[in-house]
């Protein structure tokens, strides 16, 4: 029998420099698409999978992100004089009462696999999932944190969850390496992680997503990695030691996911949750028709 899987660890002190500006004094993860920060959708994917204890591993600059799940005692005062019921719904029900919060600080960005390291405590001898704020997934039917719980609780195995890249994108993700078995039904036994390889070099096309169910072990261990790729302590580098004692399981997810953490996927998560939007998306659609028209004509050269 496993031991249920009710905490998880979100890293959020990353600087975000991907987006500046807009992150020159506001976290990334409270970038919003359409009308919810990006790091609302990831919560709200961690408490569909039944976890009920958050770790963010915050930095400088993110206590927008502290503000944004507590109880706004004022604004709901202001709400219900103004009668605003259904706003009230919106911002009053973000947390499950029964949900416990715990904000833990990084004091330096030194990697991921430090950063996951400083929840440690608050995780102690528990498995744990990580998600990283990045990644904002379409839930529902397909959700990736669920999907590696269950396999957990099948196998007793730390999971990692990927998705399949283009074999030519493989080098900007760190990529895993399956037993011979293979794929059976979308999940594997894993071998170990190959950072950012070639594409000649690669072991697969299975690029890790930023969604992790973790035995206790990657705790005690994280202490002892030293910096790897990038010169920063890489939670790969973790796993891949935990792998050679433990194993490991793959679990490839096929849903709908953006990487937020990307200009090109954070218009394109906006765009797909506009679309899908009662209000907006019926507006929007004959806007962007339009729009995509104009800019094909003046794209296309005149034929002379
Ligand atoms: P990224 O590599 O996306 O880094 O980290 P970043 O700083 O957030 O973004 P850019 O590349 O500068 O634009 C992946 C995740 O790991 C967290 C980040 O917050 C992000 O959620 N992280 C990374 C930490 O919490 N601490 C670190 O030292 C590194």
């Amino acid at each position: 029998m496993t031991q249920k899987v009710r905490k998880a660890v979100l890293p959020v002190a990353g600087l975000g420099t991907r987006f500046l500006p807009a992150t020159k004094a506001m976290p990334k993860e409270m970038l919003t698409v359409v009308d919810k920060p990006i790091i609302q959708y990831v919560v709200e994917e961690a408490l569909e999978a039944g976890i009920e204890e958050f770790v963010f591993v915050t930095g400088r600059g993110k206590t927008s992100i502290e503000n944004h799940f507590d109880r706004p005692y004022e604004l709901l005062d202001i709400l219900e004089k103004k009668q605003k019921h259904d706003i009230i719904d919106k911002v009053e029900h973000i947390m499950p009462t029964n949900t416990k919060l715990y904000y833990t600080r990084q004091g330096q960005p030194l990697g991921l696999g430090h950063a996951i390291g400083c929840a440690a405590s608050v995780i102690g001898d528990e498995p744990f999932a990580v998600l990283l704020p990045d990644v904002v997934a379409c839930t529902g039917d397909n959700n990736p944190t669920a999907d590696a719980i269950k396999l957990y609780e099948e196998t007793g195995k730390s999971v990692v969850v990927a998705n399949e890249v283009p074999m030519e994108r493989v080098k900007n993700y760190g990529v895993l390496n399956l037993g011979k078995e293979g794929l059976t039904d979308d999940k594997a036994e894993v071998t170990g992680f190959v950072e950012k390889p070639s594409p000649e070099e690669a072991p697969s096309n299975l690029a890790i997503l930023g969604r992790y169910v973790l035995t206790p072990r990657h705790m005690e261990i994280l202490p002892s990695i030293k910096p790897g790729a990038g010169n920063e302590i890489q939670l790969t580098d973790a796993i891949d030691q935990v792998t050679k004692e433990e194993g490991c399981m793959g679990s490839v997810f096929r849903g709908q996911h953006f990487d937020c953490g990307d200009k090109v996927g954070f218009q394109m998560a906006n765009l797909y949750f506009a679309l899908r939007d009662d209000y907006i998306g019926p507006r929007l659609l004959p806007y962007l028709q339009a729009t995509a028209d104009k800019t094909n004509r003046r794209n296309t050269p005149r034929v002379a």
